[in-house]
């Protein structure tokens, strides 16, 4: 072999070795993930600053519209380059860079979109002049629209068929997700179940046990759950480049997946390290599967754990 070449094979496999240990980075993911070998990861959960002014304690969260949507499509196209050619990505945005992104994501890096998600989801920043917002996009792309890794066994329900109508005729294994609009979950307990694409996962609210307490952001276990379940198999790499309070890598590693980070903030990498430190393979997701049936534990006091942390939406 000739110097420069093993001198790649060794930087090419020090990145591997640094891959295969379950990490989080402390730092800039577009760095980051260009330091990453090419083709290397099955599935990215990516739910970024929507450049709306939240309070991040390090990251400036209101830049010029022209440099957010530069910066947003160099981070995805550095996603796109450390995908495997059967990796996903999922993509959590607000409406103000919603289209934008999408179109940023589809057209001009190539990602084909298998579905737009809405989560709809309760316990949003009260508005007095306008309609409360009780939603966030959640873009479904994949690099091969022929090619990707979808276990539907993981996220199937049981159909009306079978639940109400008795019907003989009904598959089983239950059914696959619909494409349904409901305005209030309360109003249709039957219509707005976890097989439909818009989907209702309370926010991680501040009296709930499962709230770190210390980033105002942090995603419901139970959402990143049932894209990590459909989305990749055990042993699968999955990798989120702006970790936050580290829900992408804590319901990783409950669900047997190698994981990866970045995260900009030293303190919330290093209070994210300790909530991984607190899991362990095979512990439950917290939060509940099916918050109709079932009512989320929450403190004794009432009040988050921590400092106070404002909510983003
Ligand atoms: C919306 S939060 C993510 C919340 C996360 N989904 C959770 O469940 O906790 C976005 C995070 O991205 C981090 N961040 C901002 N710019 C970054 C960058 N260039 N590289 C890595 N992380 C970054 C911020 O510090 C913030 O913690």
């Amino acid at each position: 072999m000739k110097a420069k070449s093993r001198k790649n094979h060794a930087r090419s496999s020090e990145k591997m070795t640094q891959l295969s240990k379950n990490s989080l980075v402390e730092g800039d993911c577009v760095a980051g993930l260009n330091s990453l070998p090419e083709g290397s990861i099955d599935l990215v959960f990516a739910d970024p600053p929507f450049n709306i002014g939240y309070g991040y304690d390090v990251y400036h969260d209101r830049r010029e519209a022209d440099d957010y949507l530069a910066w947003s499509e160099a981070w995805i196209r550095a996603v796109h380059r450390v995908l495997k050619p059967s990796g996903t990505f999922w993509l959590a945005i607000g409406d103000e860079f919603a289209a934008e992104l999408k179109v940023a994501a589809h057209r001009a890096i190539g990602f084909h979109l298998r579905s737009w998600v809405i989560w709809y989801y309760t316990f949003g920043v009260n508005c007095k002049k306008k309609f409360s917002r009780s939603h966030a996009h959640l873009f479904y792309f994949v690099k091969d629209a022929k090619n990707f890794t979808f276990n539907d066994d993981q996220i199937r329900v049981p159909s009306a068929r079978q639940l109400v109508y008795a019907d003989a005729r009904a598959n089983p294994s239950g059914r696959l997700p619909d494409d349904t609009w409901i305005l209030r979950p309360h109003d249709v307990p039957d219509g707005f179940s976890a097989d439909q694409d818009t989907w209702y996962v309370p926010r991680v609210c501040g009296t709930f046990k499962e709230r770190a307490g210390w980033h105002g952001c942090q995603m419901p276990e139970q959402l990143l759950g049932r894209i990590i379940r459909l989305c990749s198999n055990p042993g699968d790499v999955v990798l989120d480049p702006f970790s936050g309070s580290g829900t992408t890598l804590v319901t990783a590693k409950k669900l047997d997946r190698r994981y990866f980070g970045f995260e900009l903030s030293p303190d919330y990498a290093e209070q994210a390290r300790k909530r991984l430190q607190e899991t362990n393979i095979g512990d439950k997701l917290s939060g509940v599967e099916n918050p109709f049936m079932t009512q989320h534990k929450v403190r004794k006091s009432g009040a988050g754990k921590g400092k106070k942390t404002a909510r983003r939406t």
